[in-house]
């Protein structure tokens, strides 16, 4: 389903590019990280994801026998618990969306909201009528700001309008027993699914975080997990030298640590893959920017970028800005057909271009980057799906967190917490006024007192 390049992002290909011995001199580390994931532990329960076939099959049921009345979802979550079923409906349903058409039954249109913004969600909340809505609420920890406010709001406006059946229009995905939201489930008899207790946020995709929402959406959950089972396979190998999630984790940490190209360019040459470019960008973020056992302050800049788009913005920068870019290709080997039809043929800037496919175009101008890249010294790699299909994209989310994983092994960091964004939670819970939080609260507050006047200015 996947093929992973790495040619161009080593010597001689690029020139002052990496050696393959460079990598070589990894793999003893890497080989213990490997061991690890297969061995499992506290955090690492979503590397056996794959291989439950019942959680899919049972989602697969429930979503089928939702009744016909409910046509639209509403998906409230964030980061971790939105970022993932975004990236995957996306893949499969970019073309329809694009079109701004219906989606084909059974499939529903799926609405993110992944934010506290009150225009998108007060505009979504008018927009819908409850009777015809599911509402789905991911949180694994029960607790997160945005989603319960979501949640709260989205609420109330239900029961207005619905009275008795309320509890029938909402869909939980949190942990099986800790948490408010779960006491909520309870006490409203809200349906349930659960995120095992071992599965992270930006590594649930595969658990019924990204299964929910995916399988309303008429995405077929056993054929995303199916995907990951292929790569679970390769990824696991415990030799890293046949291992494409150890080979590519060690060449984007040389290429931080040892080449000084500490920003990780994700360029998918797809429009169904560019969510994924953002579900990558957390993955890679929030693992990775962390402070080492020795205090130092590691992990590279992700960026997620869209060919060929992007190559008309950002690629200037990759070739001639600072050499501090690794670039990861996304591409597709099979595509939907297309041709250019031969017209205005006595033109130019048109006559080379009939006749050829929309593929070939897009090709080429992946391939294009691919040597201009490597000529002007960027090295790049890519992975290549045969088709963006659930079992590709299944498999291709599964590389990049087995890669991700490995890459903490090399930093030697805990890929799975992420305490630097805790410290703004409890600042803006002790601002509303939550109990416990007072002194966190005071931190804002002295802050914005040392402002100095002067350093703002008015236009
Ligand atoms: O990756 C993570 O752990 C985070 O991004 C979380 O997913 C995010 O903070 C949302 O957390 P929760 O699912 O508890 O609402």
């Amino acid at each position: 389903v996947l093929k992973l390049d790495i040619n161009s992002a080593l010597s001689p290909r690029v020139a002052g590019g990496l050696q393959r011995e460079d990598l070589r001199g990894l793999y003893e580390r890497l080989s213990s990280g490997i061991d690890a994931l297969r061995a499992g532990g506290d955090f690492t329960g979503w590397v056996d994801l794959p291989l439950d076939e019942k959680g899919p099959a049972s989602i697969e049921d429930w979503a089928r026998g939702l009744p016909a009345v409910i046509d639209r979802v509403v998906v409230m979550g964030i980061g971790g618990s939105s970022l993932g079923p975004m990236a995957v409906y996306e893949a499969i349903h970019q073309p329809s969306l694009a079109a701004g058409i219906p989606l084909a039954s059974p499939a529903r249109p799926l609405i993110f909201l992944d934010n506290s913004d009150p225009d998108t969600v007060g505009e979504v909340m008018e927009a819908i009528a409850p009777e015809r809505t599911l509402y789905v609420v991911i949180t694994k920890s029960g607790s997160t700001a945005e989603t319960a406010s979501q949640l709260m709001i989205a609420h109330d406006h239900a029961s207005a309008h619905l009275k008795a059946e309320t509890a029938d229009h909402f869909v939980f995905v949190t942990d099986p027993e800790k948490g408010d939201l779960r006491k909520l489930a309870g006490r409203l008899g809200v349906r349930s699914f659960s995120v095992p207790p071992t599965v992270g946020g930006r590594f649930s995709v595969l658990s019924a975080v990204g299964l929910v929402p995916c399988a309303v959406a008429g995405i077929d959950p056993n054929r995303l997990v199916a995907g990951a089972r292929v790569a679970r396979e390769a990824c696991l190998v415990p030799a890293p030298e046949r291992n494409p999630a150890a080979k590519l984790a060690a060449l984007a940490y040389l290429m931080d640590t040892r080449q000084g190209r500490r920003v990780h360019t994700l360029m998918s040459y797809s429009d169904r893959l560019a969510r994924v470019g953002s579900w990558f960008r957390q993955l890679w973020a929030e693992s990775l920017g962390k402070i080492d056992g020795d205090g130092r302050h590691v992990g590279p800049t992700p960026l997620d970028a869209r060919g060929a788009t992007d190559q008309h913005s950002l690629l200037q920068l990759l070739v001639q800005g600072p050499p501090d870019k690794l670039v990861i290709m996304l591409d597709v080997a099979s595509r939907r057909r297309r041709t250019i039809p031969r017209v205005f043929d006595d033109l130019d800037a048109f006559g080379y271009l009939g006749g050829h496919t929309l593929g070939e175009l897009i090709d080429a101008q992946r391939r294009g980057t691919e040597a201009s890249l490597a000529r002007a010294g960027t090295p790049s790699v890519t992975i290549t799906l045969e088709a963006v299909e659930p079992e590709s994209v299944g498999a291709v989310m599964y590389l990049l967190e087995v890669t991700t994983a490995l890459a903490g092994t090399l930093y030697g960091i805990d890929p799975y917490d992420q305490p630097g964004v805790e410290q703004g939670k409890r600042v803006a819970s002790g601002l509303l006024g939550r109990e416990g939080f007072e002194k966190d609260g005071e931190l804002a507050e002295s802050h914005d007192r040392s402002r100095d006047p002067d350093l703002v200015m008015e236009i």
